[in-house]
């Protein structure tokens, strides 16, 4: 396997020495690219995408060839799982996600086998195989999945949501029943990340968009502990690499310690925490992981360039910290601002490493 050009995300994620703050965008590869969109339409739909290891390689690097980021995410998708899992993903354009048979009952969660990743999720490990070969070595390639509480939610609800009163009856009325499902979906996920990890990727992140819906006392008993039990099943040095992990809780600010004490090495932020509070809080414990609202890139240049600035000036001195947007960049962004973020991201922080 090829040696990395650019280590600099496996190092800052790692807490050693950096030129610059490595950069990369959650969602980087998508709509808001016409070269994704033309893609998409030759290919027929996002999912066609996702099962062609070719095509989904492709996707993968449309972002690197216009902007110098520092790392690749696979191109896929958090449902994958549950779809191996027989529920029937299916995509309604201007819906999101839906599922043929989503989970209504203890017999529904029953009949959920164990997956094995290169049999069910087979596409996946090839696309992560192919972009690998493709990337040759010039930035390291992030695998992911989402957390079992977030697959939990699309799974109950039958896609996206705003409320989660289905879930949140299931968890109220019958815990032991979602407890059943979320130690399947946990079990699934980490051999769905050792799968990646042994197919190439360099480092991993969990999703866990919709842990911020519950208490902080059900955050951790549904959410938080399941991601814990994933974090002690991972490969974290592969080849004689380590393979660092990422967690990621939108809206879970409030439970930053908590988060770094399951033993990740980095944790992504929203934008609404502070990272030089953030930074404080967590120590030397964790390295972190964002965090500029993704809306700013409708500013002006001026405007994306002042708001990077502050951001690494909030997060002070030294390594240790990954730039990204605070979620997925919006579909109807200027792909000229996400460069000049990208840009801003490396010129501004030259001054904060030695
Ligand atoms: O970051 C990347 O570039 C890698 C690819 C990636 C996708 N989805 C591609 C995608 C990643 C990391 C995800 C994760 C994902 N998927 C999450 C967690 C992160 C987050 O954004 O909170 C969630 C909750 C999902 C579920 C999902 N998939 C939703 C809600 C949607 C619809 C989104 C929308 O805006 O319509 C998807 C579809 C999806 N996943 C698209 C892409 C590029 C759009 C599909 C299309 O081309 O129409």
């Amino acid at each position: 396997m090829s040696e990395l050009k650019n280590d600099r995300y496996i190092r800052a994620l790692l807490k050693q020495p950096v030129d610059r703050t490595p950069v990369w965008m959650m969602r980087q590869a998508g709509r808001y690219l016409p070269e994704y969109r033309q893609l998409r339409s030759q290919a027929g739909d996002f999912m066609s995408l996702c099962k062609n290891p070719e095509l989904a390689s492709e996707v993968t690097l449309q972002p690197l060839r216009r902007f110098p980021l520092d790392a690749a995410i696979l191109f896929s998708d958090i449902l994958t799982i549950p779809d191996a899992m027989g529920l029937g993903l299916y995509f309604e354009t201007g819906e999101g996600p839906k599922f043929e048979r989503p989970i209504k009952s203890q017999s529904d969660i029953d009949r959920i086998g164990t997956l094995d990743p290169e049999c069910e999720l087979k596409y996946v490990m090839d696309a992560v195989r192919r972009i690998r070969s493709d990337l040759d070595g010039l930035v390291p390639l992030i695998g992911f999945s989402g957390s079992p509480w977030t697959l939990a939610t699309y799974m109950v609800e039958g896609g996206s949501s705003k409320a989660f009163t289905k879930i949140k009856k299931m968890m109220y009325a019958e815990p032991a029943m979602l407890h059943s499902l979320l130690e399947k979906l946990a079990t699934s996920v980490v051999d769905y990340l050792n799968a990646q990890i042994k197919a190439g990727a360099q480092s991993v992140m969990i999703f866990d968009t919709w842990g911020g819906v519950l208490t902080p006392r059900d955050y951790q008993l549904f959410s938080l502990r399941y991601m814990h039990k994933i974090v002690d099943g991972l490969i974290r040095e592969y080849q004689g690499h380590r393979i660092p992990v990422t967690l990621f809780t939108k809206n879970g600010g409030m439970w930053l310690e908590k988060i770094a004490a399951t033993g990740c090495d980095a944790v992504g932020l929203d934008w609404t925490i502070n990272i030089n509070d953030a930074r404080a809080r967590v120590g030397d414990k964790v390295a972190l992981q964002g965090n500029m609202d993704p809306s700013i890139l409708y500013a002006t240049p001026e405007r994306i360039q002042e708001e990077v600035s502050q951001i690494l000036a909030d997060y002070g001195q030294g390594t240790g910290h990954v730039f990204n947007l605070g979620h997925g960049i919006h579909l109807d962004v200027a792909p000229e601002n996400a460069g000049v973020f990208v840009n801003s991201v490396h010129e501004l922080s030259r001054a904060y490493h030695c």
